[in-house]
């Protein structure tokens, strides 16, 4: 059978998106959406029919569907798409959860013009907006101080020498943008020993970045560089992940809802198991934010990815999963937001756990906080 050229899957790719009879099932777009973010990284053409395409989806009415399109619009890092996002920004018709990941998606472009507006967005009626306008205009500044360059610079040594190790190169190429950059671990030494050093996580800095996370006189954004140190930390694995999973589910109880919807994303990232009587908790817990709710169901929907005998020895787990997924896609009484993630995430569940699919859909660290 012939491959169809990239042009003619970027056509079929928008009919799916850009279906708003609401005849192509969400899980679907969202796959498609995906796949245009992966065609956009291929040529500069296709760079722009991927921010042209996404910025007409917005005409939907899902806002699940409408947060995806800006988050995926800031991971594709380029200035173009940010009328688009401010656009967005400045419709106060647009529900919160899409304005907020407009203004996080500036901040990943972190294109210093946008300083202006996100600084009028930090007055928005809405909290969870002006706290990403905080964190955004905060990110932007970082990335571009004397800190945030050499911090560029030596993340930029570390992956070539991962990519000439043979090492983690695919994988960090595909490494999302955080809304604020992870805490270095020098920062909690008294001094690096070296640059290698200076980049490494393990277990024993656990205590310090946890007291940075539930530390409430410090500022957000200094929150948020201790979650994604904590998320480091989990990604080496073993007793210091789940360490560090503990320590950010202690970060649950925080009165931000935006800073707990992140911690719900970063177990969606992790996929850890540890994580997962929290993240049922919060799904089950009908008093909390639609937006965190809607995180933690994500989070759910990319837990079972291990190979086949850990499965099995997860069984019970992941049919607690299931059912709680269900339970939630099923209520009607549920916000329409919380319902539709948990449809996303039994998509997920399903097509990660089909012996028959050679592709996983995007790992969880590619939908949107
Ligand atoms: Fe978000
Ligand atoms: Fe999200």
């Amino acid at each position: 059978m012939p491959v169809p050229s990239t042009t003619s899957n970027m056509e079929s790719l928008e009919k799916s998106l850009c279906d708003f009879s609401g005849s192509t099932p969400l899980d679907q777009r969202f796959r498609s959406l995906f796949t245009i973010k992966g065609l956009a990284a291929t040529s500069d053409e296709h760079m722009q029919r991927a921010i042209s395409i996404i910025s007409a989806a917005f005409s939907d009415d899902s806002a699940l569907l409408k947060h995806e399109l800006a988050y995926v619009l800031g991971q594709l890092e380029d200035s173009r798409a940010l009328p688009t996002l401010k656009g967005v920004l400045e419709d106060l018709q647009q529900d919160a959860m899409v304005r907020h990941e407009a203004a996080e998606a500036m901040g990943a472009i972190s294109d210093p013009t946008v300083l202006p507006v996100l600084e009028q967005y930090r007055n928005d009626g809405d909290v969870s907006v002006r706290e990403t306008c905080e964190l955004a205009i905060s990110k932007i500044t970082f990335d571009n101080s004397s800190e945030g360059q050499a911090l560029k610079a030596s993340k930029a040594q570390a992956k070539v020498a991962e990519e000439q190790s043979g090492l983690g190169g695919v994988e960090s190429a595909f490494k999302p943008i955080d809304p604020a950059p992870a805490m270095t671990p020098a920062a909690s030494k008294e001094a690096a020993k070296s640059q290698a050093d200076s980049m490494s996580y393990d277990a024993t800095q656990v205590p310090l970045f946890r007291e940075a996370l539930l530390n409430t006189n410090l500022s957000l954004f200094e929150r948020y560089r201790a979650m994604f140190a904590l998320r480091n930390v989990a990604h080496g694995g073993g007793e210091g992940a789940v360490q560090a999973v503990l320590a950010l589910a202690q970060g649950l109880k925080d009165g931000s809802a935006l800073f707990r919807h992140e911690i719900c994303f970063v177990f969606g990232e992790l996929c850890h198991p540890a994580s997962i009587p929290s993240m049922i908790q919060v799904l089950n817990d009908a008093n909390e934010h639609e937006m965190v709710r809607h995180e933690a169901a994500e989070a759910l929907g990319g837990i079972v990815e291990e190979g086949e005998e850990e499965q099995e020895a997860k069984s019970g787990d992941f049919k607690l999963v299931m059912d709680t997924l269900k339970r939630w896609a099923e209520d009607m009484e549920a916000p329409r937001v919380v319902r539709e993630s948990c449809v996303v995430a039994l998509d997920e569940l399903a097509y990660n756990n089909d012996p028959t699919q050679f592709h996983r859909v995007e790992a969880p660290t590619a939908v949107a906080a």
